[in-house]
């Protein structure tokens, strides 16, 4: 019963990542894309405030509830598809950590022009484009965590190696 609840937990979590993330691209672009200062400011307020309240508490919750479910299941942090999805989950961390930093930067810069009345800086243009270049590895490596998840395929070599490794106790 526990381990369902913390799985029922752990898909929650990576639905709100998924959710979290996609919503988020999504109003953030459609708000550059009309260009009003007042909209991006506003969407980025939100935004960085979603970021906080959902995202943050999803990805400090996933590992834990994915190493618990992994320990509780027998299943070595070792084994191909949950080392290859640890690896993709700090990929999607050093994608997001950034991203969290530039939409704050997005949002003061678009509240100033709110203030001076002038159109979105250039500053705030360069900050776009990094922000949008950083969303495609970040939700790649999301949607290849997704797949090992979902179909645990065993990892040609790795598992092998696990194997040999587990019985001699090396890890
Ligand atoms: C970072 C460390 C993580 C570990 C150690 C981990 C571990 C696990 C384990 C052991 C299971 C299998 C549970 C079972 O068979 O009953 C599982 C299932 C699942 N995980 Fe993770 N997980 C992690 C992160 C993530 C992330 C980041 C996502 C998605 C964003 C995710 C999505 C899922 C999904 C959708 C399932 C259900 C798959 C199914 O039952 O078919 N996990 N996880």
């Amino acid at each position: 019963m526990l381990y369902f609840f913390v799985k029922f937990v752990h898909v929650i979590g990576a639905a709100v990542l998924l959710g979290t993330g996609a919503g988020i691209a999504f109003f953030m672009l459609a708000a550059h894309l009309r260009g009003d200062p007042r909209e991006v400011a506003g969407v980025a307020r939100t935004v960085v405030l979603a970021d906080f309240l959902f995202t943050a508490t999803a990805v400090v919750l996933q590992p834990l509830t994915g190493v618990w479910l992994a320990w509780s299941a027998n299943y070595s942090l070792m084994q191909g598809w949950i080392f290859l999805s640890i690896l993709l989950y700090l990929v999607t961390g050093a994608f997001w950590l950034p991203v969290v930093w530039m939409q704050m930067r997005m949002r003061t810069l678009a509240m100033e022009s709110v203030k001076a009345g002038t159109p979105l800086p250039p500053a705030y243009h360069r900050i776009f484009w990094w922000w949008f270049a950083f969303g495609f590895p970040a939700f790649a490596a999301v949607m290849g965590i997704f797949w090992l998840m979902i179909a645990r395929p065993s990892i040609p070599y790795w598992d092998q190696l696990d194997a040999v490794a587990d019985r001699a106790n090396l890890w």
